[in-house]
């Protein structure tokens, strides 16, 4: 697979000519500790925002250690919660792109406590909306979600046909969606909505009941716990590096065509994986560094209830409009990852 180099090497060029304010939202998170570490090696100003509702100072502070003090210079951060829209206000003033992460994830969390997945997901997400009208900043690129295709058959997934929701979850992604048109249509506000597909990487959480999928199982199998796989294991995803997500990020946000704008992209690699041999392959990078790990087998249990069964990302619109083009397969990303996640779960003796 091979990335786009033109149109990202063009796109740092013009980044690191001209810098540019950015907000990113959930910037104690996964995604958007990414987000924020790719904005700063590119001499960008960037406010982060977190309440640590899922996200942790230690992302932040491994952000900086990875930086030189002269890119750290460029980054503020406000500990605040998006449900506070004087907060929202505060954090989009003077800012040119807003890149909103934060939300609270997960299918199964948003099963089991609705209103809280709501508050955060929509509530919040309409604040941030607003505030970024006010500030007038020039993009506001989104977090949306694949779970948006919902009971939706057909395969790869094309971005104007969705399904029923299954979860809560999905129901606020969705509304995002209608938010962000709608505000793009009644006041304006340039948006581009990107539906990722099971990202992963370095500082997604491993911990939890609602740890995604490769965080969980790397962990289990690095401290010997049981592997346990829902359902019969041939379930499918489209899993993508982090990389490519951020890619995107970067390329929504700075699109110069007007065609591009007021859209949502699926971001993945257009590729699809059953539960079943990603375990294989998680379990085979990570013998590669620990060969203890290797005969470990996994356990089944039930389907988990909201999860669809397969998915597959058509990525040909954001291929066409933003000139997007994965860099890193499922393989490759995974050789990238499992390094730190052998580190955090690094024990004396290479054991549990
Ligand atoms: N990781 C994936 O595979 C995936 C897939 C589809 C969509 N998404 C979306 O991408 C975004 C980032 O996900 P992630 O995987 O990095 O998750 P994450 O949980 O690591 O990051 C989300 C961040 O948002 C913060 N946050 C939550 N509620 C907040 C609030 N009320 N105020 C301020 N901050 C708040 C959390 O503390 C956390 O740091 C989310 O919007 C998520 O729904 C992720």
């Amino acid at each position: 697979m091979s990335a786009s180099p033109t149109t990202l090497a063009a796109l740092e060029q013009r980044l690191l000519a001209q810098p540019a304010r950015w907000l990113v939202t959930g910037s104690a998170g996964f995604i958007g500790s990414h987000l924020v570490e790719t904005l700063l090696r590119l001499g960008q100003t960037v406010v982060g925002l977190d309440n640590f509702a899922t996200g942790y100072r230690r992302n932040i502070d491994e952000v900086r250690s990875l930086l030189t003090p002269e890119q750290w210079q460029g980054h503020r951060f406000i500990e605040a919660d998006i449900c506070d829209s004087d907060a929202c206000r505060e954090a989009c003033s003077g800012v040119d792109y807003v890149l909103h992460q934060a939300a609270l994830g997960s299918v199964p969390r948003s099963l089991a406590n609705p209103q809280a997945t709501n508050a955060t997901n929509i509530d919040g997400f309409l604040n941030m909306l607003v505030a970024a009208r006010d500030a007038g900043v020039k993009r506001f690129v989104y977090a949306a979600s694949s779970s948006t295709y919902g009971d939706h058959q057909a395969l790869p997934k094309v971005e104007d046909t969705i399904g029923r929701p299954l979860s809560p979850y999905a129901v606020t992604k969705l509304v995002n969606e209608l938010y962000a048109e709608v505000f793009g249509r009644c006041y304006g506000i340039p948006s581009v909505g990107l539906r990722y597909f099971n990202v992963f990487g370095a500082r997604q959480d491993p911990e939890g009941a609602y740890a995604a999928v490769i965080p969980r199982w790397a962990r289990a199998l690095l401290l010997g716990e049981l592997v346990t796989i829902n359902g019969d294991g041939e379930t499918s995803r489209d899993f993508c590096f982090v990389d490519n997500a951020v890619q995107a990020n970067l390329l929504a946000a700075m699109s110069d065509d007007p065609a591009a704008l007021n859209q949502v992209y699926n971001v993945a690699v257009d590729d699809r994986t059953t539960l079943n041999r990603l375990f294989e392959i998680l379990r085979d990078a990570l013998a590669d560094i620990r060969p203890d790990v290797r005969q470990v087998q996994a356990v089944y249990t039930d389907f988990r209830a909201g999860d669809v069964r397969h998915s597959q990302a058509d990525i040909g619109k954001a291929r066409r409009l933003l000139g997007y083009s994965p860099s890193h397969s499922l393989l490759a990303g995974v050789q990238v990852a499992m390094p730190w996640y052998v580190s955090r779960f690094a024990r004396p003796g290479g054991g549990t």
